[in-house]
């Protein structure tokens, strides 16, 4: 029977003066409950030595610590940090923080602006924050003496703390979770590990998608860089081609459809679900109504097919959104539930939101759907139409004009005004 491998572990090189001291998760299955790892995951931290100290980049995860230390152990002493670098305050990369703090008092704490108001949550002693400098303005660079550290507000990728860290003499972005991935593989590299696309994909569309405007704008910082390696917190460590996940990032924030509706066209997507056609019959007055402004394109769907991640796609591209529910025991229907639960996906702040359907005693289904789309801050103008089992043609006849007023808010011809329903009762 072969005997465990009692050494402690140590760091591995990276580039010249620099070494990965992190941690490896490979049983991790699920992460921050909603993100599938097959492949578990990595907490990458970086030491970077240079002629006067040794810069720390990001620690791991709380109860990967020993690791951690021992690693960083390897490779320097606790007297010889400088500086300690966060990147990202999330638990998975600040769990060690507070005693790395505490083992290096004499180093000083960098982050990003919009860190500060998380940091204290992390950190509780005075004197920890007291050593706290912030990456931003005149101060914003690390002097190891022979090498300089510099950093690049990322915000909103994907918290909004988010920063990157560059290594100029190396050429070396240290990307946090941009160009991250939830696999762990104890090759480290990516030119060594097993092909870890699919996750590379599945994280940016998880966690960054949501971002897509900022991740814009991190790409214009990033791009003119050119990386000759990109060392993120989580996964794989690009060395191999480092620009083509570059350039994959730029693929993945672009419009994913082709979009037929003229650029000058607002589009209005309405989406339904009828248990005995009412409710659809409400979705196509609605349609109709709709299509009688000029400059909107309406698209109507059934939900009934149980398709969700296309309309996700759809929706992101979209202006306005309108979705028909019946009410059934007191709710709308899973499927619309279905979509709506998978907007946090994509930015929809500030679109167009509505909601309508039919009843047979108490209606409550357009109301919900109206407080979901506020809480996903989407513009609801109006209280939706409801209608009790088989629409009147009176009320055919006011779905029609929600749905027109729904195109002339989407053309600036009624003034954007918000009703707040909770103040009507
Ligand atoms: Fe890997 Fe957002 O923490």
């Amino acid at each position: 029977m072969a005997l465990a491998d009692t050494r402690p572990p140590v760091a591995v090189p990276v580039a010249d003066g620099v070494h990965w001291i992190g941690a490896l998760d490979p049983g991790l299955r699920q992460f921050d409950i909603i993100l599938r790892t097959a492949n578990g995951t990595s907490y990458n931290a970086y030491c970077v030595r240079g002629r006067d100290g040794v810069a720390v980049i990001d620690t791991v995860k709380e109860n990967y610590a020993d690791t951690f230390f021992a690693r960083l152990e390897s490779v320097a002493r606790y007297d010889e940090i400088r500086a300690i670098v966060l990147n990202h305050l999330e638990p998975d990369h600040s769990g060690a923080l507070p005693e790395l703090m505490a083992r290096a008092p004499q180093a000083t704490l960098h982050i990003s602006a919009r860190a500060q108001a998380t940091l204290k949550g992390v950190l509780r002693g005075e004197e920890e924050l007291s050593r706290v400098r912030i990456t931003t303005g005149e101060q914003a660079s690390v002097s190891l003496g022979d090498r300089q550290l510099a950093f690049l507000q990322t915000p909103y990728l994907h918290w909004p703390d988010t920063q990157c860290t560059w290594l100029p003499d190396a050429c070396l972005l240290f990307s946090g979770d941009v160009f991250g991935c939830h696999f762990c593989d104890a090759r480290l590299f990516n030119d060594r590990v097993g092909d870890f696309r699919f996750s590379f994909d599945y994280y940016y569309q998880h966690i960054m998608r949501p971002f897509r405007e900022h991740v814009l704008n991190a790409l214009e910082l990033i791009e003119p860089l050119a990386p000759a390696l990109i060392a993120p917190a989580h996964g794989p460590i690009l060395r191999e081609a480092p620009c083509d996940y570059v350039r994959r990032y730029r693929q993945l924030a672009a419009p994913l459809l082709h979009n037929e509706a003229a650029t000058s066209e607002k589009t209005l997507l309405v989406f339904y679900v009828s248990a005995y056609g009412a409710t659809e019959r409400m979705a196509q007055a609605l349609r109709d109504g709709a299509e009688t402004v000029e400059g909107v394109r309406v698209s109507l769907y059934d939900l009934a097919g149980g398709e969700v991640a296309p309309f996700v796609d759809l929706i992101e591209e979209a202006d306005g959104l309108v979705f028909g529910s019946p009410t059934v025991n007191g709710d709308a229907v899973k499927p619309v539930w279905d979509l709506l639960s998978s907007l946090t996906l994509v930015n929809v702040k500030g679109k167009l939101g509505a909601a309508f359907g039919s009843y047979g005693w108490s209606g409550e289904a357009v109301g919900l759907i109206e407080d979901r789309l506020r809480g996903l801050k989407l513009r609801v103008p109006a209280a939706g139409p409801r209608a009790r089992l088989k629409p009147t043609d009176e009320e055919l006849r006011a779905c029609r004009d929600f749905g027109r007023d729904l195109s002339l808010h989407l053309t600036g011809r009624i003034e954007k005004r918000i009703i707040d329903m909770a103040a009507l009762g």
